[in-house]
């Protein structure tokens, strides 16, 4: 049966990079894939156009797709506007609406590129970390928030980290089945030394791991003691679950271990069978936007995931993966990786290694 993909640019370099994945799904729809793809405005382009930064329509379109791949959002003409103005308030809604609550975040480092991490070779070469992050609850979300003046004139800010039993559940349990195809390892982090949720979430994913996954090795890690452990000895660690908050950072944290932010691709999926959302980890890079030469990798290697995780097409993701490691081996660089090629060049080497 005919998949569907909803591509949705956004902003900055956003365009740029998915116009590259399209030009290589559409390389595989010719070898025989069946794909319907189809774009919407999101982000900043659709404050500009719509006044919002995600339709009713987009989002209603994102869930009856099959999965969604975005490019980037947010750029300095949208910043300073109200939160719910914010091309940023348009992933977050996406993100809910289509209860994509585990965002999966490889930090692989790819051998071609070890020299371009600010760790040395032997601690990341091979590096392999693989980051579920809690995407549609605690702090980004809880009730709570919003800012208001007091009676002594103060302003007092207010945003509430909150979670139920059951969202770390189900997030927990996609890390481990994730864990139960690599090493069943799982570190799990959080604050529970000072926080009350921090408290729940490190006992229900050890009530979970005891109740139905006594194959995996669950050990608990503090966030701040992991921030730590991530620059000391990155490779101690195999499967990742934490939260929002922590996996919003964490999960930057090791993507600069791997030296090259442009090659990070990531999946936020939900319950078996309902769509996922696939985006580079990569922001709108403003700076260079417009410029045709942002690495188009990330998007590439999202979409590879997308074909994995929601296309029913493991062995299609593995062909696109094994294409982008080819060219990097071949010597393709653009600019954030010290070489001189542009965008879509980026692109041509990675098909030319596609067959
Ligand atoms: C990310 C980004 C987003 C987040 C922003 C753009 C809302 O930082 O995907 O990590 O905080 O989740
Ligand atoms: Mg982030």
């Amino acid at each position: 049966m005919t998949k569907t993909l909803l591509l949705l640019p956004g902003d900055g370099i956003g365009p740029e990079v998915t116009a590259v994945a399209r030009r290589v799904a559409g390389r595989l729809i010719s070898q025989g894939l069946a794909l319907d793809i189809s774009e919407a405005r999101f982000g900043g382009a659709a404050i500009d156009v719509d006044g919002v930064p995600l339709t009713a329509e987009t989002l209603a379109q994102a869930k009856a797709s099959d999965a969604v791949l975005m490019g980037a959002v947010g750029g300095p003409q949208w910043a300073g506007q109200p939160y719910d103005k914010r091309p940023e308030a348009g992933l977050l809604a996406l993100r809910a609406g289509m209860n994509v609550y585990a965002n999966l975040r490889p930090a692989r480092c790819f051998s071609a590129l070890a020299d371009a991490s600010s760790l040395k070779r032997i601690y990341v070469d091979g590096l392999d970390i693989l980051f579920v992050r809690e995407l549609t609850g605690g702090v980004y979300f809880g009730e709570p928030r919003g800012v208001e003046t007091l009676a002594d004139g103060q302003r007092r800010g207010v945003n509430t980290h909150v979670y139920t039993s059951s969202e770390i559940q189900r997030v927990a349990r996609v890390a481990f089945d994730l864990a139960r195809r690599r090493k069943s390892e799982v570190v799990s982090a959080e604050k529970s030394n000072v926080m009350e949720a921090g408290l729940l979430w490190r006992e229900e994913v050890q009530a979970l791991r005891d109740a139905e996954y006594q194959d995996i090795k669950l050990s608990h890690m503090l966030a701040d003691n992991m921030a730590m452990q991530l620059v000391k000895q990155p490779k101690q660690f195999d499967v990742i679950l934490t939260d929002n908050l922590f996996g919003d950072m964490l999960s930057d944290e090791a993507a600069m271990l791997t030296g090259s932010l442009g090659m990070l691709p990531s999946a936020a999926i939900g319950d078996p069978g309902a769509p996922g959302l696939y985006e580079p980890i990569h922001g709108s890079a403003p700076d260079i936007a417009g410029r045709g030469v942002a690495n188009p990798c990330a998007a590439i290697l999202s979409l590879a995931m997308g074909l994995r995780y929601s296309l029913g097409a493991p062995d299609l993701a593995a062909r696109v993966e094994a294409a982008v490691e080819a060219a990097l081996d071949a010597g393709a660089r653009t600019s954030d990786l010290g070489g001189a090629l542009t965008t879509a060049a980026m692109g041509d080497a990675v098909l030319a290694h596609l067959g």
